[in-house]
């Protein structure tokens, strides 16, 4: 059910003032101390934040996909790295469980993911799996009522806090390919998984990625999410889901740029007048405004459809490749704009233009991006 809208509203400006005066006096402190503090994350969990995309009946708030745009474009007002502690639990971790999970797996992890109490992480990745997710090379091997674990999981958003892995392995190696996949529920303290160092990375510090290695560990047959073969299919249409999420983050980002850019504009003088007065200054800046806002009707659009029943496929991978396209550039722009005071960390810019940079490359690279887009299109799709 739709939130009716002065619920809707409600909860917007919630989470606006939230990340207004939660997250944005803090940024530069998090990105030092890679650490988004305990409190923070307490102040999220108050505020229903990892169950957003959670049904009501499991304790989440259980927002239509349009919903959980509008509050990305507000969670985007700020460093990415705030949006990633709650990113997994409200998106691709947890949402294997929601589309596919028996109602047993549901009852027993979706309260918890709602209320934050357990962080979900979503380990498809692999070192030699990238973009070619069906070559996953990790297996599991049925042994009785259990599945055997073997391998290694790279770039793992939450891994160290991880509580639960929504887990592609290979449980028939057999069959190449996307075929002999499964997905799997795996409880984070199943013995014989470790959790690798956490990546040195280009941005987002606070937001940690790690390898997870699976040594023999067994995972009851009961948690196997979807039918045995079909984990593949669990795991791109959780992706086409997280897709429109992570552009619904871009264009929050993109806006939180323009705005600093405009304001930077007004103030700054050269040649005896501000800046904005300057028409290669006014270009810039409506470049930006007119990409921001065409990704944001397209994200907008495209959480419509999948409201509707309709599969969002190709309008996903079109936003996804858009949004996370243009933040790049309004980054670039305001870099620009700011000069050499955006090359300077202490105004913030050049943090964003280098925590921008990841949104073209997970959940699916720009150039998958555009293999889904010219796959659905010849195939027929509108
Ligand atoms: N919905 C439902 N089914 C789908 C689907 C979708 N969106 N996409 C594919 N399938 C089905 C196909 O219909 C096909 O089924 P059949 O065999 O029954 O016909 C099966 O899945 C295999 O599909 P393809 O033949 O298209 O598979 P492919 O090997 O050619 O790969 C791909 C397709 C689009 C390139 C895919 O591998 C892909 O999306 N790669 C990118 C992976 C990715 O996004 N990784 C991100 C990891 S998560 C992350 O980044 C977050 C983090 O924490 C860091």
């Amino acid at each position: 059910m739709p939130l009716d809208p002065e619920t809707r509203a409600q909860l917007i400006d919630t989470v606006h003032r939230f990340v207004q005066e939660q997250c944005v006096p803090i940024e530069a402190k998090v990105a030092e101390d890679d650490l988004v503090p305990d409190s923070v994350i307490a102040g999220m969990r108050e505020l229903g934040l990892f169950g957003l995309s959670i049904p009501e009946e499991y304790g989440g708030l259980g927002l239509s996909m349009e919903e959980e745009v509008l509050v990305c474009f507000e969670l985007g007002q700020t460093s990415p790295a705030f949006r990633s502690v709650i990113g997994t639990n409200v998106g691709i971790g947890s949402q294997g469980v929601v589309m596919f999970g028996t109602d047993e797996q549901k009852r027993e992890w979706l309260p918890k993911l709602a209320s934050g109490e357990v962080v979900a992480s979503f380990a498809l990745t692999e070192p030699n799996a990238g973009s070619d997710a069906a070559s996953v090379r990790t297996t599991a091997i049925r042994d009785g009522d259990h599945y055997v674990v073997n391998g290694t999981k790279r770039f793992i958003t939450n891994a160290k806090r991880a509580g639960m892995f929504t887990l592609m392995a290979r449980s028939d190696p057999a069959k190449k390919g996307a075929g002999g996949i499964s997905a799997f529920i795996v409880p984070a303290n199943t013995p014989g998984i470790t959790i690798g160092k956490a990546e040195k990375k280009m941005g987002q510090q606070g937001a940690h990625i790690h390898d997870v290695i699976f040594e023999n560990a067994r995972v009851p047959a009961k948690l196997c999410l979807g039918p045995e073969g079909e984990g593949f299919k669990v795991a791109m249409q959780v992706l086409d889901r997280g897709r429109l999420h992570i552009s619904a983050v871009c264009v929050g980002v993109a806006e939180r740029l323009i705005r600093e850019a405009v304001n930077y504009a007004r103030e700054r003088e050269q040649f005896g007048q501000k800046i904005a007065e300057f028409q290669l200054i006014q270009g810039m800046l409506a470049d930006c405004k007119t990409e921001a806002y065409a990704a944001r009707c397209m994200v907008l659009d495209a959480a419509r459809k999948r409201d509707a029943g309709e599969k969002v496929t190709m309008e996903a991978a079109c936003s996804k490749y858009f949004a996370s396209e243009m933040v790049g550039r309004v980054a670039d722009k305001a870099v620009q704009i700011f000069g050499g005071a955006g090359y300077v960390a202490d105004y913030g810019i050049e943090r964003f233009y280098r925590d921008v940079r990841i949104f073209r490359l997970y959940e699916g690279t720009s150039q998958i991006q555009q293999i889904v887009i010219a796959r659905n299109l010849l195939r027929g799709a509108d």
